[in-house]
């Protein structure tokens, strides 16, 4: 043993001498030794510019003073920036230029939200891979994306950017993005681009759901649930990670060294780079945590901030710090190293320019189809009574509503490069693909908070002569997204209205939804006879949603979020802790209380008076127009604390159309040293079931899927035992028992 032991060592350390020192560091240290402490600096400062050729930007960056570049997105200017980095400074490091490419470039996706909807891994990487490819073709080799905030609040303007409230998603989703950004780890590839993990961490957490503000994440919550998804970020690769505006519990994002250097560096061995947010460095003045910007460099810095967004605290204070002795210098060649190791592995130093001779390919036929499969795959179906959808295509249609025809607001947050005019609306496919439908159109409303009720006996008279109404609303694009919170989550405007008007007509009613966030639509479902939900879908929203009416395409997306009945009720999410005191199924509603009832006559349970204990629709939800059974749940009674267990149902379709399920398994820890979750999503796959047939799915369930961080912040799985669900929703009732022995 002892000899085999040695041999092994031995080999070991053959391997280390021999393994070729990492020719990339080398190269780095190689630069470093021969820059100046101000070449270096440069290197740290992130500039926003236009798509013009500005003097002063090129003299700056001739002299080293500019590492990256934000928001230019024509090629040529990009290429003249660059050559004077590469050809025309001393140390001929090239720019990276970076752009917010959240849900595409020009063809663009559902929003995050809607694309979470999917649960389709595959799907998000494919989207991911397409706004890459459009976008480098530009210039850009930076996106500012996934954002893998958890959020919980749909007051949230920026509920709309991310993969919802849940970890374990946002986890999955999220490294399917990066992967689809970056080319499936060929960070060199010259159609990838480098993801950014943001906003590190807490931001979806804003008190109030106000966007910037302070969030208090206590230590437990912060690991077990916010922290997570970064975690499985840099475990596949992420190139960057851009910290957040808020601060947690007093302490912002962008001086919080626990956070970047402890836990992210140290912890997790993040080595690519870590930018601020837009000016989140200077904000610490106004946080009252700096006095002044040399304050602010000072503090992040120490914390670990490589790069600077925008704001000028490390140009213009960082060397003064060196020679005060405050800063040492090799923090500064910290940050290079990891701005310079991705520029390395981006292959820039080789491949600077953008090549302008082919010119790029936007909106091409397959994107355009990968949009259409995402809207349509993005779509919840929340009602159909009555199997009103699918409708035929022979059905006279009355089409109403704002955002019946909205190519702008279609689009959704963050289309900063998405041209309208190829944005492929409800109408416009009426127009064009769908064009044999029988439809009369009247707009009712001219945007979402139009309150100009002049056109609704129109819309009455039209749904009146038709068989069906189908009546379009939801919220402009400006309504979502960062720093468009909103407190109240109806639908905005006299859109309720509309709906009624509309209903008053006597004929069937589809609703269709088109908003950045799940708004509080409970009352408007007595007027709705089918609900069609769609977080903002992207180029191709209309021919996808017409797809889904006329049944061409079978719903299948599942709510990423909880959809609250009063945003008075939030937060309000599915992966909860037990309270002493849960309230019981049916709880005691307004009208029930008894006159002069006494103190404790309603049960002292944890519920609202007024809107009782359960959400408007759960996460997870979302019907179909094929119907799932579930049955024959198995798994094994024990799982050994190092190992896994395969958990198998069966799924039926049990309805004469085909259909895709997404099925999810949910797991509870039933009893554990710190309070822990009712159920916490563990795994999902779409399933494909055709018309009558029943299939068996199987999940593999690992300790370490159960392991959390309890009071002593180490992470560490419990014996004891768990429930499981599987189903088609968090409110799943197929359920079983296993334990973990000790
Ligand atoms: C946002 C970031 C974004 C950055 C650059 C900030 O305001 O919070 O998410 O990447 O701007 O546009």
């Amino acid at each position: 043993m002892k000899t085999i032991g040695c041999f092994v060592i031995l080999l070991a350390l053959f391997a280390a001498c021999s393994a070729p020192v990492d020719e990339t560091e080398r190269k780095i240290n190689d630069l470093l030794s021969r820059m100046t402490t101000e070449e270096k600096i440069g290197q740290l400062f992130q500039v926003s510019l236009d798509n013009t050729v500005d003097e002063r930007a090129l003299q700056a960056i001739r002299e080293g003073k500019m590492g990256s570049v934000i928001n230019v997105v024509n090629p040529a200017v990009a290429n003249t920036l660059q050559k004077a980095a590469v050809e025309e400074s001393r140390m001929g490091i090239p720019i990276i230029f970076g752009r917010d490419v959240i849900h595409g470039f020009k063809t663009l996706a559902p929003i995050p939200l809607g694309q979470a909807a999917s649960f389709d891994p595959q799907l998000i990487h494919d989207c991911a891979r397409m706004s890459a490819v459009e976008a480098r073709s530009v210039g850009i080799h930076w996106t500012f994306a996934p954002m893998l905030d958890i959020a919980r609040d749909a007051r949230w303007g920026r509920i709309a950017e991310g993969f919802g409230e849940d970890p374990y998603l946002t986890a999955r989703l999220g490294v399917a993005s990066i992967q689809g950004f970056q080319a499936d780890g060929q960070l060199a590839d010259s159609h990838a681009l480098a993801a950014c993990a943001k906003h590190f961490a807490g931001y979806g957490a804003a008190e109030g759901g106000r966007d910037y503000n302070t969030s208090n994440i206590p230590p437990l919550l912060w690991r077990n649930v916010y922290l997570t998804p970064f975690e499985h970020a840099v475990s596949a690769g992420v190139a960057t990670v851009m910290v957040s505006f808020n601060d947690n519990d007093g302490i912002p994002s962008s001086s919080n060294k626990e956070l970047v250097k402890t836990i992210l560096r140290d912890d997790w061995h993040f080595d690519g780079l870590v930018v601020s947010d837009w000016t989140s460095m200077d904000e610490m003045i106004a946080h009252g945590v700096a006095k002044d910007l040399k304050d602010v460099a000072l503090l992040s810095i120490d914390a670990g901030l490589d790069m600077e967004m925008v704001s000028p605290a490390y140009l213009l204070h960082l060397a003064e710090l060196v020679k005060e002795g405050k800063v040492p210098e090799t923090a500064i060649d910290n940050a290079v190293r990891n701005i310079l190791r991705i520029k390395f592995r981006m292959g820039l130093f080789d491949r600077p320019y953008t090549d302008t001779s082919v010119p790029p390919a936007f909106y091409t036929e397959e994107s355009l189809q990968l949009a259409r499969k995402a809207a349509v795959e993005s779509a919840i179906l929340l009602k159909n009574d009555g199997d009103l959808l699918p409708l035929s295509e022979t059905q006279k249609i009355a089409v109403i509503g704002p955002m019946a025809d909205a190519p702008h607001d279609q689009l959704g947050t963050w289309c900063f490069d998405g041209d309208k005019t190829h944005t492929v609306t409800p109408v416009g496919a009426l127009k064009g693909e769908y064009r044999h439908i029988n439809y009369i159109y009247e707009p009712a409303l001219a945007y979402s908070r139009d309150k100009n009720t002049a056109r609704f006996d129109n819309a009455r008279r039209a749904a009146a002569a038709a068989d069906v109404a189908v009546v379009f609303v939801g919220e402009e694009a400006i309504l979502s997204g960062e720093a468009h919170s909103l407190s109240n989550l109806n639908l905005i405007g006299v859109q309720s209205d509309l709906l009624k008007a509309v209903k008053s007509a006597g004929k069937p009613v589809v609703l269709v939804v088109m908003a950045g966030r799940p708004l509080t639509i409970e009352r408007d479902l007595p007027c709705a006879d089918a609900v069609l939900y769609n977080f903002h879908p992207g180029t191709m929203g209309g021919p996808a949603i017409l797809d889904l009416l006329f049944g061409r395409a079978n719903p299948s997306g599942k709510l990423p979020v909880t959809v609250v009945r009063e945003a008075g009720q939030i937060p309000l999410y599915y992966n909860h802790n037990n309270t002493g005191r849960p309230a019981p199924d049916k709880v005691t509603t307004l009208d029930e209380i008894p006159l002069e009832a006494g103190q404790t006559s309603l049960g002292n349970t944890s519920f609202y008076l007024d809107s009782g204990r359960d959400p408007l629709f759960p996460f997870g939800y979302g019907l179909s127009y094929s119907s799932f059974e579930y049955s024959n749940l198995t798994l094994p009674g024990q799982m050994p604390a190092d190992g896994a267990i395969t958990i198998k149902a069966t799924i039926t379709n049990s309805s004469r159309t085909d259909g895709t399920e997404v099925a999810q398994l949910y797991v509870r820890d039933m009893v554990a040293s710190v309070a822990r979750p009712v159920k916490e999503l563990k795994g999902f796959q779409r399933v494909w079931l055709k018309a009558g047939e029943t299939k068996e799915i199987a999940f593999e369930l690992t300790a370490s899927d159960l392991a959390f961080f309890g009071r002593d912040l180490v992470r560490k799985i419990e014996p004891g035992e768990f429930t499981v669900w599987v189903g088609g929703d968090s409110n799943a009732q197929l359920k079983g028992v296993f334990s973990i022995p000790k």
